[in-house]
C-alpha cells in the first residue's frame, strides 16, 4: 500500500525526470469480461482514459456502456472543485449497490482525487468495497494492479512526480481528432488550484517523441490533433535543450496535419513568437483559450496569477490584432476570498472589453492544502451565486453576438459525427472552434467541408454544406 502525501506533492525535487519505455501487458485472463468507465474533469483526464481503456482491453476486457453489465467499473476522477468530488462519491453509492448483488464486481478509482490524503482516508474508512485505488503518476501500473488483485483493497498512490513514459498505447475515442500530451504537471501554483499537487511537477515530453506521435497520427489519417498540457506555453522550460512552445508548434505545423490546436495557455508565458506562429500557419487554428480568472489586479495577485488586468488586456489585444479572425475563450472564477463588489465589476468590465467567444465560469471552491483555502472566505454563497448569474448572462450575450457574425458566411467545418439532437444532421467544428450542426450526408464525416451558416445561437451554429474540399 502506498498512500499520498500533499506536502510531498508540493515539493519540486532536483531529481531529473526519467524517460521510460512503457511495458504494455497483454493477457487473456479476462476474455469475455466487460468494463465500464466514467471520466470526470478536463481533457487530460479524457486522454488518460484512452490509455486506461487500451490497458484493460489488452487484458481481455471489452467495453460496455451499461454499468449493470460490467465486471470492472473504472472511475477516472477530477479534484478541481468540490462538486466534481461530490459527484464521484454520489456515483460510487450506485456502484456499491451493484456490488451487493454481484460480489465479484471489481471497482477501481483513479485520477486526481486519490492524490488527496483526505480522499484516501474517506475510502479506507467508508468505502472498503473499492478494490483498487491508483493515482495520476502510476496509470501505467493499472494492468499489474488488476492482475495481482486478490481480496484485499489495494491503494497505490505516489506523491513524487512521475517519470515520462513513451510507447504508451491509447484506445482513441475518435479516428478524426486526437489528443497529444506535450507535458505533464504544472509548476505555476496558482493559489486556488489543486493541479500542481495532484499532477506534480512539470515534465515536458521530448520534442522528437511528440513529433513522431503527430506524424504517426497523420499517417493514420487523423485530421486534427490537440497538443495537451496544463500550461502549454511553459513547454520545454524543464528540458535541457533550448526549446520552447513556439518552436514545437512550428515543427508540428510543418508535419502538415490539417488542423493543429493546443490547450491550455497561461497568459504569463505567451510570447510574441507564439502569436507569430499561430498567425503564420494556416493549419494552426485561430482559436485560443486564455484563462482570465479575474479582472481585478488585486484578486489576480491573491490568486498568484503573475499578471495584472492591464497586462492581460495588452496580450489580448495583440492576439486580436495579429491573428486574423481569432476566437478567444476564457475561464473566470467568482467569489474568490476578498473579492469585493468593485473587484467583481472589474471582471465584468474586462468581459465587456474582450467580448469573449465563450467562457467557463466557476464559483470559487476551496481545495484543502492550497494557499487560498487558508484565506478568509468572506463572500457569502448567495452573493457568489448572484455574481455567477450576472457574469453568465453577459458571457452568453457576447457568445450570441459573436456567433451572429457568422450568419450567411461560408466557413470550413471538420465534420466529426452524427448530430446528437438530429440524426439527419452531422456536427463538427469551425477553425475557430464553433460547434456547427450541418445538413449533409454522413459520408462527409471525417472531412473538412464548406458550410454556409443559416442560424446562430449562443452555443452553436446551424448550416448547410456548400462544397466539399476533398481532404
Ligand atoms: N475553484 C473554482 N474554480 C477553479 N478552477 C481551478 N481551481 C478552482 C477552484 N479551486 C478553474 C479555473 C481553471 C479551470 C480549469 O478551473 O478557472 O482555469
Ligand atoms: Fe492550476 Fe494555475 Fe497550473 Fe492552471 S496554471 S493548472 S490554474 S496552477
Amino acid at each position: 500500500m502506498n498512500l499520498p502525501n500533499m506536502k510531498n506533492a508540493k515539493l519540486r525535487g532536483l531529481k531529473t525526470v526519467e524517460y521510460k519505455k512503457q511495458e504494455n501487458l497483454f493477457s487473456s485472463n479476462y476474455v469475455g469480461k466487460k468494463y465500464f468507465i466514467r471520466t470526470y474533469g478536463c481533457q487530460m483526464n479524457v486522454h488518460d482514459s484512452e490509455e486506461i481503456c487500451s490497458m484493460v482491453e489488452n487484458l481481455g476486457f471489452q467495453k460496455t456502456e451499461c454499468l449493470e453489465e460490467a465486471d470492472l467499473v473504472l472511475l477516472n476522477t477530477c479534484a478541481i472543485r468540490e462538486n466534481a468530488h461530490d459527484k464521484v462519491f454520489g456515483y460510487l453509492g450506485r456502484v456499491k449497490h451493484l456490488k451487493k448483488e454481484k460480489p465479484e464486481l471489481m471497482i477501481a478509482i483513479g485520477g486526481c482525487m486519490p492524490q488527496q490524503e483526505s480522499v484516501i482516508h474517506n475510502i479506507l474508512e467508508k468505502h472498503p468495497y473499492v478494490d483498487i485505488v491508483f493515482g495520476t503518476h502510476n496509470i501505467h501500473e493499472l494492468s499489474k494492479l488488476i492482475l495481482n488483485h486478490q481480496k484485499k483493497q489495494e491503494i497505490e498512490v505516489y506523491s513524487v512526480e512521475g517519470n515520462v513514459y513513451e510507447n504508451v498505447l491509447y484506445k482513441r475515442d475518435s479516428s478524426i481528432t486526437a489528443w497529444v500530451n506535450i507535458m505533464y504537471g504544472c509548476d505555476k501554483f496558482c493559489t486556488y488550484c489543486i493541479v500542481p499537487y495532484t499532477r506534480g511537477k512539470q515534465r515536458s515530453r521530448k520534442m522528437e517523441d511528440i513529433l513522431k506521435e503527430v506524424q504517426e497520427l497523420k499517417d493514420l489519417g487523423y485530421q486534427e490533433i490537440t497538443l495537451l498540457g496544463q500550461n502549454v506555453n511553459a513547454y520545454g522550460k524543464d528540458l535541457e535543450e533550448n526549446i520552447d512552445f513556439a518552436t514545437l508548434l512550428e515543427k508540428v505545423a510543418n508535419i502538415k496535419i490539417s488542423r493543429v490546436r493546443f490547450v491550455t495557455s497561461h497568459p504569463w508565458d505567451f510570447t510574441d513568437r507564439m502569436i507569430e506562429i499561430i498567425a503564420k500557419y494556416d493549419n494552426v487554428m485561430p482559436y485560443i483559450h486564455l484563462p482570465l480568472q479575474s479582472g481585478s489586479s488585486k484578486i489576480l495577485k491573491l490568486m498568484g496569477r503573475r499578471y495584472t488586468k492591464e497586462e492581460y488586456l495588452t496580450l489580448f489585444h495583440k492576439m486580436k490584432e495579429r491573428i486574423p479572425k481569432v476566437a478567444i475563450t476564457t475561464d473566470i472564477i467568482v467569489g474568490f476570498p476578498f473579492e469585493t463588489e468593485q473587484d467583481f465589476l472589474e471582471t465584468l468590465e474586462v468581459v465587456n472589453t474582450c467580448k469573449y467567444d465563450g467562457a467557463y465560469t466557476f464559483i470559487y471552491s476551496p481545495r484543502e492544502g492550497t494557499p487560498a483555502s487558508k484565506m478568509k472566505d468572506e463572500v457569502s454563497n448567495s452573493v457568489k451565486e448572484d455574481r455567477l448569474h450576472l457574469l453568465n448572462r453577459l458571457i452568453n450575450q457576447y457568445s450570441f453576438e459573436n456567433n451572429q457574425k457568422y450568419l450567411n458566411k461560408v466557413v470550413p467545418v471538420l465534420i466529426q459525427g452524427v448530430s446528437e439532437k438530429d440524426q439527419n444532421k452531422v456536427y463538427g467544428y469551425t477553425d475557430t472552434m464553433k460547434l456547427v450542426n450541418v445538413i449533409a450526408d454522413q459520408d462527409v464525416i471525417g472531412k473538412i467541408i464548406s458550410v454556409k451558416i443559416t442560424d446562430a445561437k449562443s452555443f452553436s451554429l446551424d448550416g448547410e454544406m456548400v462544397v466539399t474540399n476533398q481532404k
